[in-house]
C-alpha cells in the first residue's frame, strides 16, 4: 500500500487544473523529447526574453474546485437583487424559450463556434444568421440588414459614420433627439468628438423641425418609439431630411415593429436597435445582439458582418460572409468600421426565437404587451395619473407633479419588489414586456395612487389602443417557411440540431486557429451565466441592486491588473476592437489634457491585426505603418526614423506582444523606451495574452495600454463570432481616462463606449471562474502548455510545412505560421485548398493568410491533449503526401484531392466518378475516419459568385429542391 496522502492533497483544490490543460506529465515528457529541451519552464526560460520576465508572481486567490468556485460566486451572485423591472430604456423582460436557452445558448455546439470565416463549415450558423438578417429587413421595412452590431449605442454610433460616408449633404452636425436612450445619446457624444461632428441633441418637436430644416447637418436620429413612449410617424421628417441630402436614422424596436408601420415604409435610410427583447435576458446590459439596416443604396459602407447567398462548386446554394473588402481584415484604417467580434450567439437566439414565435406568435405577445400597456394607461388616467403622451407601445411617462412625487412612487414600487424608472426628476417611466402580467398593472397602480380606489384589470380590458390608426402595420413580415414552420418544440428541437450538425465547434475537434485562442470553455464556467442574479437584472437597476455585479467588476479588474501589471482596467468594451478604441480615447485625452492635442501620429506595423488601424482611425489619428524584418519582427530602425521623423506630433505606437508573426521579439523593451523618449504612449494589444499570463505582464514592460480579449485568453467562448469582452488596462496616469458612464451615474474624462456600464456583463461569470479555478500556478501553466504545444506543432511539422518565423533558437510563442508559399510553385496549391482539405479530415482549418499572404498560422492553445495534437499533425502531413503527388505528376493541379476538397457526400455518391483519385481516398483518407467522420454539407463556396450577386435573405425554399 503506498503511504496515505494528506488530507489536502486529496481535496485536490487545483483539481480544474488538469481538466483545463489537455496534457499530462507523461505527453509532455514526451513532447519536451521532441523538441529537445528538459523541461517546460526552460523551454518557456528560453523562449521568453529575460528583460521582460515577471518580477513577481500573480497575486491571485489559490486555485480552488470546480464545485467551491461556484458556491463562492453563487454568494457574490446573490449580493444582486432580482426585481421586477418596469424600467425599459432598452432593456426589457423576456422569456427565453427552454429549447432555445438549453440548445443554443447552453450548448457547446452553438456556443464554441468561431466566425463563420471558413464557410463550408459553418453553414448551420450562417443559415441562422441569415434568418436574423431576413427577420431584422422585414421588420423594419429595409433592403438589407448585417448580422449583428455590438448594442443598440453603438449600433447608432455606427450608424451616424455610415450616413457620414453615404449621404451629399456637407454638414458636420449630427441631430439627436432627446428622446434616444440616454446611454444611446451619450455613446455617440463619445464616438463623435475626435471625428469633429457637432452632436445637437433635441429636447422637442419645435425644436426638431426646426434642425432639420437648417443646412448644416448631415444625419438626425430618432427613437421610435421613443424612450419616453411617445409614437409618432417620422415620414414627414424623412422628405425634409432628404431634401437636404441628409440621412434619417431611426432607433427601432423589433417588437414593435410587429405592430407598428416600419421605418422603410417611412423611408429611413437607416434603422438600428437591439434584438435582446428576443428572448435574451437583460443580464445587466450584455450580451444581446444590436442591429443595422439600411436603404440598399448604403449596402458597400455598411459596418459589421454580413452574410450572403452564393453557390459551392456543384452549383447548389450556400453562405458564406458578403462584401468582406468592407472590413477591417482587409480594408485596415479605410474600413467601414473597426468591428471584428459581434455578437453572433445572441443574434442566433434572438433569429430562433423569431423561428419559434413565427410572425404570429410574436404579433400576439406585443399585442398582449401593447393591451397591457393599454389597460396600464387607462387606469392611470381612472387614478388622474394620465400618460404624458396619448401614444403608446409599451411604456407609458407618467407626470407625477414633483421630484418628491415621483420618488415616493419609485420607493412604493420598489417596496413591492418592482423597478421604475426616474425621468426629468417629476415623471416616472412604465414599461411592459413580454414577461408582464395582470397582477403587474395592480402592483403599479398601487404604486404609484396608493390611497385611491384601484382600477380593475377586467373592468378596463376593452380599452382603446394606443397605437393610432395611422402607424399600424398593415405590411407583412417573416412569410418565410422557415419562420412558419418549426412552432412545435419537437420542430424547434430538431431545427436546431439540424443547423449546428452542419457545423464544426470546438465540441467535435480542435480549431488551431492562430491568434483566436480557441481553448476549453468549460461547463461551470459557463453555468453561472444563466443564473437569475446576474442573468435577469437591469443595467440601470439602482446600484444597491447590482452589488453582486460591483464585486465581481471589482475582483475580476484586480485580477486582469495582476495578470497584466496594469493600475486600472474597464471592463465597458464589449469586442476587443471596443477596447482598442476605449484605449486609444485614454491615449487622445490625456495629451490633450498635458496641452498637446495636436499628437495624432499613431504608428503601427505592417503585420498589425486590421483592427488596430481601424481603431486608430475611429479616435482621428493618422495611421503611420511601420515596416517588419525579414525575422517578422518589428524594424527597429525603421520604428526608430518614424518616431524620429513624427517626434513632435507623436500619439503612440501599437504593437503586439509576441507579436502577430508568432515571436517573442527581444527589442520589445528598447521599442517601448524608444516611444516614450519621443513622448509617444505604447498600446500593446493583449491579443496574444496566451503567451504571457503569468510569464510576463505588458504593463511591467514598457506597455501603458493593453486590451485583452476574454473571448480568447479568459475563456469565454466565441460564439460563433461573439459575444466578447475587450477589456482596456491602463498605466496608472491614464486610469483618469478609462470610459465612464453618466448614464449610470459614472463620472470621468473619457465618455461611455458601450450601451451598458459593464458592457457584456452577464458573460464576466465566465473569465471570474477560469482564473479562481486556475489561480496563479495554474494560468502560468497554461501559458506555458501553450507554448509548449505550438512548438511541438512547428518541431513536428519542419520536415513538411516550415515554420516561418521563430527565434534565434528556433522557437516560437504560443502559435506557429506554417509556411505554405513554395507550393504554390511546385503543385498550384494554395494555402486555401490545405485549410479546405483539413476539413475532409474533420479539422476546422488554422488561421488563413493572416499576417502573412499563403500561410496558415497554429495555434493549438493549452487545451488540447497530445492524442488530438497529433491527429492534426497526422492529417497535415498525410496532406503533405497528396501534395507530393500533385508534385510528381501523380495528379494533375487541377483535379486533385486538395483543389476538389471539400468532399461532399452528395458529390462521392454521384455516379460517375472520373477523378484520378479513389472516393475512398477522397473521404477517408486516414483510417480512423471511419470511426469519426465530419461531412461537409456544401463544397467548396464561390466567393466571387456571392459578392456579385448579393444576396442576403433567406432564399425561397425551392432553391434547395
Ligand atoms: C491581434 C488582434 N487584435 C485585435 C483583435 C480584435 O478583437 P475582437 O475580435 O475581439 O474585436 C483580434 C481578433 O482576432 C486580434 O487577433
Amino acid at each position: 500500500m503506498t503511504a496515505a496522502l494528506p488530507l489536502s492533497a486529496l481535496e485536490n483544490a487545483g483539481e480544474f487544473i488538469p481538466r483545463h490543460i489537455g496534457i499530462d506529465a507523461a505527453d509532455e515528457a514526451h513532447m519536451l523529447s521532441v523538441i529537445g529541451e528538459a523541461s517546460r519552464q526552460s523551454l518557456v526560460a528560453s523562449i521568453v526574453p529575460r528583460s521582460i520576465a515577471r518580477a513577481s508572481t500573480m497575486q491571485l486567490p489559490p486555485a480552488c474546485t470546480e464545485t467551491d468556485a461556484l458556491a463562492e460566486l453563487k454568494a457574490i451572485a446573490r449580493k444582486n437583487k432580482v426585481l421586477k423591472s418596469f424600467i425599459g430604456q432598452g432593456y426589457h423582460g423576456t422569456h427565453t424559450p427552454g429549447v432555445i436557452l438549453r440548445n443554443v445558448l447552453e450548448n457547446p455546439a452553438w456556443y464554441t463556434a468561431y466566425t463563420p470565416y471558413q464557410a463550408e463549415i459553418s453553414q448551420g450558423r450562417m443559415e441562422a444568421l441569415v434568418n436574423f438578417q431576413t427577420m431584422v429587413t422585414d421588420l423594419t421595412g429595409m433592403d438589407i440588414a448585417n448580422a449583428s452590431m455590438l448594442d443598440e449605442a453603438t449600433a447608432a454610433a455606427e450608424a451616424m459614420t455610415l450616413a457620414r460616408r453615404s449621404v451629399k449633404a456637407k454638414g458636420n452636425v449630427f441631430i439627436v433627439s432627446g428622446d434616444c436612450h440616454p446611454q444611446t445619446i451619450e455613446v455617440i457624444q463619445t464616438r463623435a468628438a475626435p471625428l469633429g461632428f457637432t452632436v445637437k441633441v433635441i429636447h422637442s418637436s419645435d425644436e426638431w423641425l426646426a434642425a432639420i430644416g437648417q443646412d448644416d447637418y448631415f444625419a438626425a436620429l430618432n427613437q421610435y418609439p421613443g424612450s419616453s413612449g411617445w409614437l409618432a410617424d417620422w415620414q414627414m421628417s424623412a422628405e425634409l431630411i432628404h431634401s437636404k441630402g441628409a440621412a434619417l436614422i431611426l432607433a427601432a424596436d423589433l417588437l414593435a415593429l410587429t405592430l407598428l408601420k416600419s421605418p422603410g415604409e417611412m423611408d429611413a435610410d437607416i434603422v438600428v436597435g437591439t434584438t435582446q427583447r428576443f428572448g435574451m435576458p437583460m443580464g445587466a446590459g450584455g450580451p444581446h445582439a444590436g442591429y443595422m439596416a439600411c436603404r440598399d443604396g448604403f449596402k458597400r459602407s455598411l459596418p459589421g458582418r454580413l452574410v450572403g447567398v452564393s453557390v459551392d462548386v456543384h452549383g447548389a446554394p450556400a453562405y458564406r460572409l458578403a462584401l468582406q473588402t468592407r472590413e477591417q481584415h482587409i480594408r485596415r484604417e479605410k474600413a467601414t468600421s473597426n468591428i471584428c467580434t459581434a455578437q453572433v450567439l445572441p443574434a442566433v437566439i434572438a433569429s430562433m426565437y423569431a423561428v419559434y414565435h413565427g410572425p404570429a406568435g410574436l404579433a400576439r405577445i406585443a399585442q398582449r404587451v401593447a393591451r397591457l400597456t393599454a389597460i396600464l394607461a387607462a387606469g392611470l388616467k381612472q387614478l388622474g395619473l394620465p400618460a404624458l403622451h396619448a401614444t403608446a407601445f409599451d411604456t407609458l411617462t407618467i407626470d407625477l407633479g414633483s421630484s418628491e412625487a415621483a420618488q415616493a412612487a419609485v420607493q412604493r414600487a420598489l417596496a413591492a419588489g418592482a423597478n421604475l424608472r426616474l425621468l426629468r426628476s417629476q415623471c416616472v417611466g412604465i414599461s411592459l414586456d413580454e414577461t408582464s402580467t395582470r397582477a403587474d398593472l395592480a402592483l403599479l397602480w398601487q404604486a404609484l395612487a396608493p390611497h385611491a380606489a384601484q382600477p380593475s384589470v377586467e373592468a378596463l380590458e376593452g380599452a382603446a389602443s394606443l397605437i393610432p390608426a395611422s402607424l399600424r402595420r398593415t405590411s407583412t413580415f417573416l412569410t418565410h417557411p422557415v419562420f412558419n414552420t418549426h412552432h412545435s418544440e419537437t420542430a424547434m428541437l430538431r431545427y436546431i440540431r439540424a443547423l449546428s450538425d452542419k457545423d464544426l465547434a470546438l465540441d467535435r475537434t480542435m480549431i488551431p486557429l492562430g491568434s483566436c485562442t480557441m481553448k476549453l470553455n468549460a461547463t461551470s464556467e459557463m453555468i453561472p451565466i444563466t443564473w437569475p442574479e446576474f442573468a435577469q437584472v437591469h443595467p440601470f437597476a439602482p446600484a444597491d441592486q447590482l452589488v453582486g455585479y460591483a464585486e465581481l467588476d471589482r475582483l475580476l479588474s484586480d485580477w486582469l491588473c495582476q495578470a497584466t501589471g496594469y493600475a486600472g482596467v474597464s471592463l465597458q468594451p464589449n469586442a476587443g476592437s471596443q477596447g482598442e478604441y476605449a484605449g486609444l480615447l485614454a491615449i487622445k485625452g490625456w495629451h490633450a489634457a498635458q496641452g498637446n492635442a495636436h499628437r495624432n501620429i499613431c504608428l503601427i506595423p505592417s503585420s498589425a491585426h486590421g483592427t488596430n488601424p481601424a481603431s486608430a482611425q475611429m479616435v482621428g489619428m493618422q495611421v503611420v505603418v511601420t515596416k517588419c524584418d525579414e525575422n517578422g519582427n518589428v524594424d527597429m530602425q525603421d520604428l526608430q526614423a518614424q518616431c524620429e521623423k513624427h517626434s513632435a506630433n507623436l500619439a503612440c505606437v501599437m504593437i503586439t506582444y509576441p507579436s502577430t508573426h508568432g515571436v517573442f521579439e527581444t527589442h520589445v523593451k528598447e521599442l517601448c523606451q524608444i516611444v516614450h523618449r519621443h513622448g509617444g504612449r505604447v498600446y500593446v494589444d493583449g491579443a496574444n495574452m496566451n503567451a504571457l499570463v503569468g510569464v510576463a505582464a505588458p504593463g511591467e514592460f514598457g506597455g501603458d495600454v493593453s486590451h485583452l480579449n476574454l473571448h480568447k485568453t479568459f475563456c469565454i467562448p466565441h460564439g460563433g463570432g461573439g459575444p466578447g469582452v475587450g477589456p482596456v488596462c491602463v498605466v496608472e496616469d491614464l486610469v483618469p481616462y478609462l470610459p465612464s458612464h453618466a448614464t449610470a451615474g459614472l463620472k470621468g474624462k473619457v465618455g461611455a463606449v458601450s450601451a451598458a456600464p459593464l458592457g457584456n456583463a452577464a458573460v464576466l461569470p465566465i473569465s471570474w471562474m477560469y482564473i479562481r479555478m486556475m489561480g496563479a500556478e495554474g494560468l502560468t501553466a497554461a501559458t506555458e502548455a501553450a507554448i509548449l504545444s505550438a512548438n511541438y506543432i512547428s518541431v513536428r511539422l519542419k520536415d513538411y510545412y516550415p515554420t516561418l518565423y521563430a527565434s534565434a533558437n528556433g522557437h516560437v510563442a504560443h502559435e506557429c505560421i506554417l509556411d505554405l508559399r513554395q507550393f504554390k510553385e511546385t503543385s498550384g496549391v494554395m494555402a486555401e485548398d490545405v485549410a479546405k482539405r483539413l476539413i475532409d479530415y474533420g479539422f476546422h482549418a488554422p488561421t488563413l493568410s493572416f499576417p502573412v499572404a499563403n500561410t496558415l498560422m497554429v495555434e493549438p492553445t493549452e487545451s488540447e491533449d497530445l492524442q488530438e495534437l497529433d491527429r492534426f499533425i497526422d492529417a497535415m502531413i498525410a496532406i503533405r503526401e497528396e501534395i507530393r503527388q500533385i508534385e510528381n505528376g501523380t495528379w494533375p493541379q487541377d483535379d486533385n484531392p486538395l483543389k476538389n476538397a471539400p468532399h461532399t457526400a452528395d458529390s462521392l455518391l454521384a455516379g460517375d466518378w472520373s477523378r484520378p483519385y479513389s472516393r475512398q481516398a477522397a473521404a477517408y483518407p486516414l483510417a480512423s475516419l471511419r470511426q469519426n467522420k465530419y461531412w461537409a454539407p456544401v463544397g467548396r463556396v464561390d466567393n466571387v459568385y456571392g459578392d456579385r450577386n448579393l444576396f442576403c435573405s433567406c432564399l425561397p425554399t425551392s432553391d434547395f429542391e
